[in-house]
């Protein structure tokens, strides 16, 4: 096995650092533009299995990475309880039917994910096949993140309907959280049974809410999903954007690491929950933008700031861009595996 993400992620020795990037698979890869052409569209990737099974292993095929990520989206949910989802060309995630009253909310089927979302796991099981010995992430997105496109429509600057909802109505709110958390529950779980050999939860807009708000609407139901997870014993990562300051507070909800955004110190990090979780990140995406001579500057920052110890994956703090050359991503996983080397020959002396 190549275990080297699976062991870091339970604070386990390493001999170098594991690497793996959000978004890995996507559109910055000619490869990946020439098969989502070949769907016609991104959700038809996402739901043609032998196709997403190819793209997850795209990056793979370039790339020493330590861990894929199954190709998908966290929108499918929503879109299997029939918001029907679409990607639109530099808009972004657009619904066709988002929530625009309680009403709604109350009628929402809460998915069946082995009948609705059954293309997912068939897609893991391909890329299990494939795979030999490199682990496979599953995820999905936060209750709250999945509410905050769904009661939007789309992407949004301040997501001020959903904040708006939350404050006007938090009965409705609350029921939306619920549906919810039972929907990705089952679908982490039928994920798992697929060969997913961790998950991870994106919520990705928890950092827009105040610190009681995001305790109440969001953290609490990732806390209800891993709970449920438990049973199954397999890792999780836990990643809030803009959540730097509550890493206390998330550390204690039962996931395995935490994902950092760049905006967090990941050494202040580490004094602060590393004795508990193991921390994944988080060079600003941006930086893959700029010159090898910067990133290997920018990595090794990461690196010595997380210093000597277990623990640590490392990631960007946020998703990989459309327009970064392949060749940086490549001289990062190098570099990263080559220069931590001697901080992992150090901590076993
Ligand atoms: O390689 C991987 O990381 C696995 C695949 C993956 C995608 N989306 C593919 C995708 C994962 C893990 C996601 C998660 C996701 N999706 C999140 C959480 C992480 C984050 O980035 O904050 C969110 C918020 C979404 C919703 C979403 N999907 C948005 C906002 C967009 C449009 C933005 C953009 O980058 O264009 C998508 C589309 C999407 N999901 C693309 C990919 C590769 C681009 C699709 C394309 O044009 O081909």
């Amino acid at each position: 096995m190549k275990d080297r993400f699976l062991r870091a992620l339970k604070k386990q020795p390493v001999d170098k650092t594991p690497i793996w990037l959000m978004r890995q698979a996507g559109r910055y890869l000619p490869e990946y533009r020439a098969t989502r052409e070949k769907a016609g569209n991104f959700l038809a990737l996402c739901k043609t299995p032998e196709l997403a099974c190819e793209v997850t292993l795209q990056p793979l095929r370039r790339y020493d990475l330590d861990a894929a990520i199954i190709f998908s989206d966290i929108l499918t949910i929503p879109d299997a309880m029939g918001l029907e989802l679409s990607l639109v060309e530099n808009v972004g995630p657009v619904f066709n039917n988002p929530i625009k009253n309680t009403h709604q909310i109350k009628q929402l089927d809460i998915v069946d994910p082995s009948d609705d979302l059954g293309y997912v796991a068939k897609a893991i099981k391909l890329v299990k096949k494939e795979l030999n010995d490199t682990p496979l992430i599953g995820f999905a997105g936060s209750p709250w993140t999945l509410a905050a496109y769904m009661v939007e429509g789309g992407s949004s600057r301040d997501f001020a309907k959903v904040k708006k909802l939350s404050y006007n109505d938090p009965d409705s709110m609350h029921l939306l959280l619920q549906k919810l958390t039972v929907a990705v529950t089952s679908y982490l779980k039928m994920q798992i049974q697929a060969g997913a050999d961790a998950v991870m939860l994106f919520d990705t807009w928890g950092g827009l809410l105040s610190q009681s708000d995001y305790v109440s609407l969001s953290l609490n139901y990732m806390e209800k999903i891993l709970l449920s997870l438990e049973p199954l014993g397999i890792p999780t990562i836990v990643f809030t954007k803009g959540g730097g300051m509550w890493l206390e507070k998330i550390s204690r909800i039962g996931s395995t690491g935490i994902g950092l955004d760049w905006m967090t110190d990941i050494k202040v990090a580490k004094q602060i929950i590393g004795h508990k979780v193991a921390l994944q990140g988080n060079l600003d995406p941006t930086i893959m933008l700029t010159t090898k001579a910067i990133i290997e500057k920018e990595a090794k920052n990461i690196l010595d700031s997380y210093g000597i110890g277990n623990g640590h994956i490392f990631n960007l703090g946020h998703g990989i861009t459309p327009d970064v050359p392949p060749e940086n991503v490549k001289y990062l996983v190098d570099f990263v595996h080559s220069y931590s080397q001697q901080l992992h020959a150090q901590s076993s002396i």
